[in-house]
């Protein structure tokens, strides 16, 4: 059975963290963290908001926004998250209960910042395979809660938010071909540990706090990407041309923009979350579209690459049309 994506919705929490108040914490300014991030602001959630709530304010968007939309129906649900609530129960099964779905698989997956695009590779087999008709996929974090504020070279990059997108069985295939992969020897140069002091043989910090190694992780980015983005291309028979946006995951402006130049296309293609948002993870890809969509960039029929990327080192890709 063919697949498309029907809807999506995203949430974003109500406090705007503006790089000025990062200025009397760490030794920094807002002038560089525009300069080397593109991040003018992001947002955090409250003391007591966690990544589960702000999929279930997601959802209920996307039904606002979607007139008529049901999820009584919905026969799985996928979340992608590397800062769940807590290990068990899932973030799926909270949803679940809160949105009163009565008869759907649960299941939480963690990829990182390429979690949202794993998700939507997972729907799509699922449908593929015929033992599944409806499904929710989330990209969601609440990455404050991970950060460790006197790093600034990574505390100034994150931010909290939520996308959800609704996949469903379709007579007309809108869901092209994927790829995927990982380099699991770079696992030390972005990681986060709550227990374990060794990944791949090499001692790391398990002290549940986002450990990054930037140089090495926009390098991999910056390369990793552009081939891939390629790859996608040419596994799908179609061009650059034929694409009307491509969202990579926010990571870090400059890492779009080198990636943009090496593909030699133009910014104007680029759909970006991270000048408002930071890095958001598994949800810089739906807030991404949303903010594209709600500004009328992104019109029906139009095809788009998705991108997602970061801590493994895994990257997740698809051609999709809307
Ligand atoms: N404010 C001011 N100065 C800072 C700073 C901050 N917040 N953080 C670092 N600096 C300083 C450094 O100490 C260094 O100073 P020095 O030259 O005196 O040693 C200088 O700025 C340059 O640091 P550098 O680490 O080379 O900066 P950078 O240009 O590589 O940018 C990152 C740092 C983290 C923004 C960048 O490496 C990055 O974005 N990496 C990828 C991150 C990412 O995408 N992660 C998620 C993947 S999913």
């Amino acid at each position: 059975m063919n697949s498309q994506i029907t809807a999506i919705g995203v949430y974003a929490p109500d406090q705007v963290i503006t790089n000025d108040w990062f200025a009397d914490k760490i030794e920094t300014n807002n002038e560089w963290i525009i300069s080397r991030t593109g991040i003018k602001q992001r947002r955090f959630a409250a003391a007591d908001e966690y990544t589960s709530d702000m999929c279930i304010k997601a959802a209920k968007k996307l039904q606002a926004e979607n007139p008529g939309t049901s999820f009584d129906d919905v026969d799985f649900i996928i979340v992608g998250t590397t800062s769940a609530d807590q290990v068990m129960p899932n973030m799926a099964s909270q949803i679940q209960n809160a949105l009163n779905i009565q008869n759907t698989g649960c299941l939480d997956i963690m990829a990182a910042c390429a979690g949202f695009v794993y998700g939507i590779i997972l729907a799509k087999g699922l449908i593929a395979a015929g033992t599944h008709k409806k499904v929710l996929v989330f990209g969601a974090e609440t990455l404050s809660k991970f950060t460790d504020f006197t790093d600034r070279t990574s505390c100034i990059l994150f931010g909290d938010g939520a996308g959800v997108a609704l996949v469903e069985a379709a007579e007309k295939s809108k869901i092209f071909s994927t790829i995927n992969g990982t380099d699991g020897s770079h696992g030390k140069d972005l990681y986060l540990s709550q227990h374990a002091s060794v990944v791949n043989g090499e001692e790391i910090v398990p002290n549940g706090k986002i450990h990054q190694n930037g140089k090495v992780v926009f390098k991999w980015a910056i390369q990793t990407i552009t081939n891939k983005v390629g790859e996608l291309l040419s596994k799908n028979a179609i061009t650059l041309d034929d694409l009307d946006w491509i969202i990579l995951h926010s990571a870090n402006l400059r890492i779009i923009e080198a990636v943009a130049q090496e593909l030699n296309v133009s910014m104007d293609k680029m759909l970006t979350s991270i000048e408002l948002y930071g890095n958001t993870s598994s949800a810089s890809i739906p807030l991404a579209w949303d903010l594209a969509a709600k500004s009328g960039k992104i019109k029906p029929g139009n095809k788009m690459l998705l991108l997602g990327f970061g801590g493994g080192l895994t990257y997740a890709g698809v051609i999709i049309e809307v």
